[in-house]
């Protein structure tokens, strides 16, 4: 693929005040536009780190990191109109005293009018089906809630990339399906580059094409299409287990039923019952 290249991280190294460190080398971190990219690896073996540096909250103690061509430890101001996150931790960022606010708040910042904001955050509003939050404390939101505030924060100034770290995590599983489904059909629509990070292997084919995998430490070690990489790598050696329809497939592989990998529940249940004959 060539078109543009907006992230590109090589060989970043951070060391944390007490010692802890992170070396992300390996696999080259680069992102296209328009891709839609999830980042997998056992707790602690850098995903966030990763984040935040692409965030510009971070300066790496050694590489180079680029968003947009810019290096965002020096110079995120020129860039964080282009950039909607979700933190892992969104209390880090719900600020506004009310759902409104909050959504308001970045819009204003950017110079968007006072009646351009409002008309931008009642859609995202909408869009998100959480109007009937509007005037409720972001503090006093169930998990599912606040990360749905801080997606609408995030996505009212229409970036160009939307960065998400474990948006899945700390929600119910109702939430998490609209989330991924909300996700899914935002990228389709609009072609948004989207990087996210997340443990439930479950959803990562709805918020994910293509998958970077690390090692604790932060050794980059896979990258691939998402089908590909769980169907062609055992991911338990990465302290990860594969979604159930895949674990599904691979033991009727072991005897003998071969049927064409896919994550997609839906999909496999219309093969096997293409390969079935009905009762009676
Ligand atoms: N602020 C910090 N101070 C010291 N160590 C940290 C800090 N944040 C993260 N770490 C350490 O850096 C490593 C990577 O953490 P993190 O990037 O949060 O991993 P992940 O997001 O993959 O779970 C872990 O060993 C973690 O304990
Ligand atoms: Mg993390």
């Amino acid at each position: 693929m060539n078109t543009e290249l907006i992230i590109d991280v090589s060989c970043l190294e951070h060391t944390y005040p007490g010692g802890v460190r992170v070396d992300v080398c390996g696999v080259a971190f680069q992102v296209r536009r328009g891709q839609r990219v999830a980042i997998l690896g056992p707790n602690g073996s850098g995903k966030s780190t990763l984040l935040k540096h692409v965030l510009g909250l971070l300066t790496p103690t050694k590489g180079q990191v680029r968003v947009f061509g810019e290096d965002p430890a020096r110079h995120y101001d020129r860039i964080r109109g282009k950039i909607g996150t979700v933190l892992q931790n969104v209390d880090e960022q719900l600020i506004g005293p009310t759902v409104f606010d909050d959504i308001a708040f970045a819009p204003l910042n950017f110079g968007f009018s006072r009646e351009e904001t409002m008309q931008r955050v009642e859609t995202i509003l909408q869009t998100l089906d959480i109007a009937h939050l509007r005037d409720r404390l972001p503090h006093y939101l169930s998990g599912g809630e606040r990360k749905k505030v801080a997606l609408a924060g995030a996505l009212v100034f229409d970036p160009e990339l939307l960065i998400l770290d474990e948006p899945l995590e700390g929600v119910d599983y109702a939430s998490r399906l609209e989330i991924s489904h909300f996700l899914h059909h935002l990228h389709h629509r609009t072609a948004m580059t989207i990087v996210s990070t997340t443990h439930d292997m479950e959803q990562v084919s709805l918020l994910a094409d293509v998958v970077y995998l690390m090692r604790a430490g932060g050794r980059v070690e896979l990258y691939g299409n998402v089908t590909d990489l769980f169907f062609q790598h055992d991911l338990r050696d990465f302290n990860i287990a594969p979604p159930v329809v895949v674990q599904l497939i691979q033991e009727l592989a072991r005897h003998g039923r071969n049927l064409p990998p896919t994550l997609d529940l839906h999909t496999l249940i219309q093969h096997l019952l293409e390969r079935m004959p009905a009762d009676g």
